[in-house]
């Protein structure tokens, strides 16, 4: 049987002025589809797997917003976590309690706020991949062709001559947000992707792994495992998260683990790092703007990322290279090659408003 854990439980980039006051991305609706990114993400999931087995994990202050976003998913499948630990804790923890239910299961590992175009493509990639795990004791990622020396993302070298399955690479090194220079030197090579973050694995492997790699986290899950699953597990997770140092999978398992594959993808996947990156990935109209909205009218503009929600008509003129944000109470205009310094503008903005 094969289970999704929805991983949601972080402060995640500020993608301002849409996203503020402490209300994650992974619950907002950025490009104005209608549908938040997590609730996106669940729907994705939900054309091949069954709801009772696709859980939220996420932190405690966010269970509310999480039951209301997605009123379709059994409650017992919101997983909370009492503090943040990053994303090994979460790991772990879900993948225990999921194999206690059924010691076979194959897991899907899915952050809550990417960007995802093509869902047919998706769904196609996830299960050549739980084909794989279910026959091989291996760590599946999804890689992604790199475009640009990004220093935010995990790098995969691959063994790109001989695959292993039609599609399937014996990866080589995994290394965890690079410096510049070494992003640089990663993406003259050639070999290398982006890790997408979406891993693909059995419970019961991935539990083997954090046991080899990362012991003290293994035996603090394990010690009370049976306690998962029943009455008396909120109490057992309290007392254990405190314990749990604060590490993430990519650090923790996918830079140590000889077992690791990646299938190269190409869905459409943006992490939603940036405005830039949403326009990456966006279709664009003939004259290359990306338009995330329906009230919005562009006329001999070339090249902008145009996000409106409201109900309120924009008409933008003779703007090329922009970056146009209007939501309820902020007009963003910004060059798109300047997008880099939005974040000074708002500590500007938090100082004197
Ligand atoms: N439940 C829970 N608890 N979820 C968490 C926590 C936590 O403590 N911390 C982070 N998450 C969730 C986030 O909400 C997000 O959906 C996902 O885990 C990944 O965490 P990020 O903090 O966004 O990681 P990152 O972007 O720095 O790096 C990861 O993603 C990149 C691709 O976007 C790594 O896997 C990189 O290797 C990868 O390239
Ligand atoms: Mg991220």
């Amino acid at each position: 049987n094969h289970y999704v854990a929805i991983i949601a439980g972080g402060i995640g980039s500020r993608f301002w002025p849409k996203s503020r006051v402490g209300y994650p991305k992974q619950f907002l609706d950025i490009l104005n589809t209608g549908k938040t990114l997590i609730q996106q993400t669940f729907e994705r999931f939900e054309r091949f797997v069954p709801k009772e087995n696709i859980f939220v994990v996420t932190s405690n202050e966010y269970v509310e917003i999480v039951k209301e976003q997605l009123p379709q998913m059994p409650e017992e499948n919101i997983v909370a976590e009492p503090s943040r630990k990053n994303t090994a804790p979460c790991i772990a923890y879900i993948s225990f309690k999921v194999s206690n239910k059924d010691p076979d299961a194959t897991l899907i590992i899915a952050p809550a706020d990417h960007l995802i175009l093509d869902t047919e493509g998706f769904e196609k990639t996830c299960q050549k991949a739980i084909d794989f795990v279910d026959k091989n004791d291996s760590l599946v990622t999804l890689g992604i062709k790199p475009t640009y020396p990004n220093t935010g993302y995990g790098y995969i070298q691959y063994e790109t001559e001989s695959s292993v399955e039609d599609q399937i690479f014996k990866v080589r090194t995994f290394t965890e947000k690079p410096n510049l220079e070494l992003a640089k030197t990663f993406l003259a090579s050639g070999d290398f992707l982006w890790n997408a973050g979406i891993f693909i694995w059995k419970a019961e492997v991935i539990i083997k792994r954090f046991e080899m790699h990362e012991p003290e986290l293994h035996d603090i899950f394990a010690s009370e495992r049976y306690k998962l699953n029943t009455p008396e597990e909120k109490q057992a997770i309290e007392r254990m998260y405190p314990q749990c140092s604060s590490v993430s999978i990519d650090y923790a398992i996918m830079e140590k683990a000889d077992n690791v594959y990646v299938i190269p993808s190409s869905f459409g996947w943006s992490d939603l790092g940036t405005w830039t990156s949403a326009y990456d990935n966006l279709e664009k109209d003939y004259l290359g703007n990306a338009i995330a909205g329906d009230k919005i009218m562009v006329i001999d503009s070339t090249q902008c990322m145009i996000s409106a929600a409201h109900n309120k008509l924009l008409v933008l003129q003779g703007l090329n290279d922009f970056i146009i944000v209007d939501t309820e109470d902020v007009l963003l205009i910004c060059k798109k090659d300047k997008e880099q310094e939005i974040k000074e503008y708002v500590a500007e903005v938090k100082r004197n408003i």
